[in-house]
């Protein structure tokens, strides 16, 4: 199964999937903890092996649920984790690691990101990723919600070049980072990470995406996905919190979508013909 899903190339040549899955909003009611874990063990069964959390969701208690849902699985999985900006000088986010570490309760992870951009100095921050992978607790190190000018501010500063993904809003309602932050991560060979990759859920109500959806006898959120899932560079980490919606989220992986459904959703959703600054969700 896991081989069926397309992967993309981080900087240095290891290979992810391109369908992952994501934790906001997971780990913080009891009532849904087992249907939660089911998810996402079903999803590490069908290959969707990149998983993305971050300290922030439910102030730890998201960490805490792939500590259990992960269980005999970790080696499969290719774990992803953010720390909070104001976490992020170079002591702070080794603190920070480590906490998320024991929630986990693995001992190293595989990408580590700063979640968005705040006011500690980047060298800082990129200074405490290095002591991080130096140390065997983080593999990579990445950053997220930055756009181009932040990017470029980063690459500029010692070790920063060693970045290997930036995690941003990305579907296909919100196209923006089309006009100059792709080109500028293909260009390095920096894959995106897209991350509310059917737009949390508030896609519009009427658009060609229902009437590809109709046509295809599909649902729109799978639509949506094999969108974004069709971008070169791309990786997408939908979340979803029950055992149908993951396996819909799978059997999207593997849609194509063909020029006249392609040229219908550019109609709707027109790419930007200007540069428009970086969403966030
Ligand atoms: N770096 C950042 O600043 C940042 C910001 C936002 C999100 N993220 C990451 O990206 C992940 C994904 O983004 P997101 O959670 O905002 O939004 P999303 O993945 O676009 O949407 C999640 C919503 O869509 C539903 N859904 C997913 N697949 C579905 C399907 N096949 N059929 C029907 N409904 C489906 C989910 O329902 P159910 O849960 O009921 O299945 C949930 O309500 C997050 O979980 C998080 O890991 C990062």
């Amino acid at each position: 199964m896991t081989s069926e899903i397309r992967s993309v190339s981080l900087p240095g040549g290891e290979r992810i999937p391109a369908l992952g899955q994501g934790t906001w909003e997971m780990g913080e009611q009891r009532a849904r903890r087992a249907a939660e874990i089911d998810a996402l063990r079903c999803g590490v069964e069908l290959g969707m092996t990149l998983i993305d959390t971050a300290e922030m969701y439910g102030d730890g208690a998201t960490e805490s649920l792939l500590g259990e849902a992960l269980a005999g699985l970790r080696d499969k999985v290719f774990l992803v984790s953010k720390v909070y900006p104001y976490n992020a000088s170079r002591r702070g986010v080794i603190a920070a690691c480590e906490r998320s570490l024991k929630r986990l309760k693995t001992d190293r992870l595989d990408l580590y990101l700063l979640h968005w951009r705040g006011s500690v100095p980047l060298a800082e921050t990129v200074d405490g990723f290095e002591a991080l992978r130096r140390a065997g607790k983080i593999r990579h190190w990445g950053v997220s919600n930055f756009d181009t000018g932040d990017m470029e501010e980063l690459v500029a500063i010692p070790g920063g070049d060693a970045c290997v993904t930036n995690q941003i809003l990305y579907n296909v309602a919100r196209r923006g980072p089309e006009f100059d932050l792709l080109p500028w991560l293909a260009g390095r060979g920096i894959p995106a990470m897209a991350y509310s990759p059917v737009d949390h859920a508030r896609l519009p109500k009427r658009s060609p995406l229902d009437d590809i959806a109709d046509a295809r006898g599909i649902s729109v959120f799978q639509v949506a996905l094999a969108w974004v899932l069709g971008q070169p560079n791309v990786c997408a980490i939908p979340k979803a919190a029950r055992v149908e919606h993951v396996r819909d989220n799978h059997r999207a992986s593997h849609l194509v979508l063909e020029a006249g459904e392609l040229a219908a959703l550019d109609a709707y959703f027109k790419p930007p013909r200007g540069k428009r600054a970086l969403e966030m969700l």
